[in-house]
Formats: structure tokens, sequence, C-alpha cells
């Protein structure tokens, strides 16, 4: 490559980089919601926790980080959008409950059956670019879904951002359910979070026990309990506790955040002590 050539590339990274500093600098905080296995209720997680946090006043946005499963449209009810770019190339997210700021692969793609086939280099460029071309504008918190497992995704967010001189590194929740094959996956995010030095916010144990909507009767399907355990063992905060509720599945489905529900299920009640814990790690 011709000495021109490379100036030209430098000079094109500090550009890109410093337009990723301006974006990141307006974002106090980011919050990295992981899991060591699939299906255990992350983007649920991610979704309730954006809508509470929009409901206490904060300005918040959520970037679907699951490349290969992005849920957080039809989990947020803003499926089937397009993105449009601004004249300086600036993208601006999608609108959920005209207060929480969306991006997700999910509106990039033309068919939502099209699997994304990229390696990690492309879904590193897709991640800077999610960070540092969304107009998010000033954000309180930045929530970000991964999908399972510490591979390319939270891997590129976690550096992306700590890269940045001056930015607040990214937290991180990890979000298990109780029995002990879970539990073990969900040791090595956390492990991942220790060795990249993201602040962990803490564990928060998801489809802990169900309560029998006919006899009243609890019953310990995935067991109780295990993620407060493997808490105190990695010596990490525990969040709180979310039971099985069958509802939660319907509003997910119908893209409504189960938090914008009325009453006082237990589910609701457990999810507002776990948005209570997490607001006080700020
Ligand atoms: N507490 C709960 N009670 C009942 N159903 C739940 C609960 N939490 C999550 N679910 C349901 O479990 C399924 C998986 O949840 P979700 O998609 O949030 O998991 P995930 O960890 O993001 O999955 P993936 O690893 O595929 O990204 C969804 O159908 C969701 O509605
Ligand atoms: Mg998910």
């Amino acid at each position: 490559m011709s000495e021109e050539n490379m100036n030209d590339q430098e000079q094109k990274k500090a550009m890109m980089k410093a337009k990723l500093k301006k974006n990141l600098s307006k974002i106090k905080h980011t919050i990295m919601v992981m899991s060591g296995k699939g299906g255990v209720g992350k983007s649920t997680v991610a979704a309730n926790l954006a809508m509470s946090l929009a409901k206490e006043g904060y300005s918040v946005g959520v970037l679907d980080g699951d490349i290969h499963g992005p849920n957080i449209p039809k989990v947020l009810g803003v499926e089937n959008q397009k993105l449009m770019a601004d004249e300086n190339g600036a993208i601006s997210p999608v609108k959920a409950f005209d207060t929480i700021k969306v991006i997700s692969v999910g509106y990039l793609i033309e068919n939502q059956d099209t699997p994304v086939i990229w390696r990690g280099p492309l879904k590193h460029s897709v991640m800077a670019q999610f960070l540092r071309d969304v107009n998010w504008g000033e954000l309180d918190f930045l929530v970000v879904d991964l999908p399972p497992g510490t591979g390319d995704e939270p891997l590129s967010v976690a550096q992306l951002i700590k890269d940045v001189d001056g930015i607040e590194a990214p937290t991180a929740i990890v979000v298990t359910t109780p029995q002990d094959v879970a539990l073990l996956d969900s040791r090595k995010s956390v492990e991942f979070a220790k060795a990249l030095q993201l602040e962990m916010l803490g564990i928060v144990e998801n489809m802990s026990g169900f309560v029998c909507p006919h006899c009243a009767k609890a019953i310990d399907l995935f067991k109780v309990g295990g993620g407060k355990k493997a808490a105190e063992e990695l010596n990490v905060p525990f969040l709180g506790a979310i039971p099985i509720d069958p509802q939660v599945v319907e509003d997910t489905d119908q893209g409504k955040p189960f938090v914008n529900r009325d009453g006082n299920a237990d589910v609701n009640i457990a999810f507002k002590r776990i948005v209570e814990n997490v607001i006080k790690k700020f």
C-alpha cells in the first residue's frame, strides 16, 4: 500500500473513532443483557427494563445486539419498520411507545425468514455502526440485548465502548434460569464480564417458580434459588427473581412489555424490585 493510501486510511479511522466518541459521550450508561444459555429471557428482561426505565422518566435506547435472532422489534411492538438516515448519514432509530429508541438488524433484512450469514468482522462492523452512526441523541441508558454466550456480539460491543477514552465502560446483567445446567453456563458470562472489566450489575434469576393459576400452589418447575446461590458463589450482586407467568408469553407475543400491565401480579412486583436494584447502581 502506498504511503498516501495509508495516510488516507489512518485519517478515515481517526475520523470514525472521533465520531464514535462523540456519539457515546451523549450516552450516560450502557447495560449489556447477557446469558450463557439461550431462551432464558434476555430479550424479555431487556425490553421490560427499557420500558420501566422510560416510565421512570429516563431517556432510553435499545440496541438489539442479536444479529441472528433479532427479537427486540417484536417484543417492543415495532416490527416492519424502515430505517431512515439524515443528510449526514446518521441513522434515525425507530421509536417504541413514543419514548424508547430502537435499533435492530431486523430492520436491515428484507425478509424475516432470511438467515443472516455473517462472520465476526462483519458483525463487529455492524455493532460499530449501531454505536457510531445511529442518532441516539442524549440517553440516560442504552440497553443492549445480546445473543446467548460469549461470542462476537458481546465482545464487539464491550470492546468498542471500552476502547474510547473518557467513556464509562459498559455494565452487565446476566440472566439465568435456576437449574444447574443454566447456571453452569451463566458462570461463563460472569467470568466474561470480569475478564473484560465490565461492571457487573448482577444476576437475574428468571423463570423462578410458577404459581398454578388453578390451585394457587407454587410449583418450582426449574427449581428456585439457583441464581441467588450462583451470585453468592461468584461474589456478584443478585438483582432478583422473576417467576414464570403465562401472561408474560402472551404480552411478549403481542409486542407489549408486561410492565405496562396494570395490577399487582407477582412478575410485576418482582420486576419492579429488579429495576429498583438496577437504578441504585448508578
Ligand atoms: N418469566 C417468564 N414467564 C413466562 N415466560 C417467559 C418468562 N420470561 C421469558 N418468557 C418467555 O420465554 C421465551 C424466551 O424468552 P426470551 O426471548 O426473552 O429469551 P432470550 O434469552 O432472549 O432468548 P434467545 O437466547 O433466543 O435470545 C419467550 O417466549 C418469553 O415470552
Ligand atoms: Mg433474545
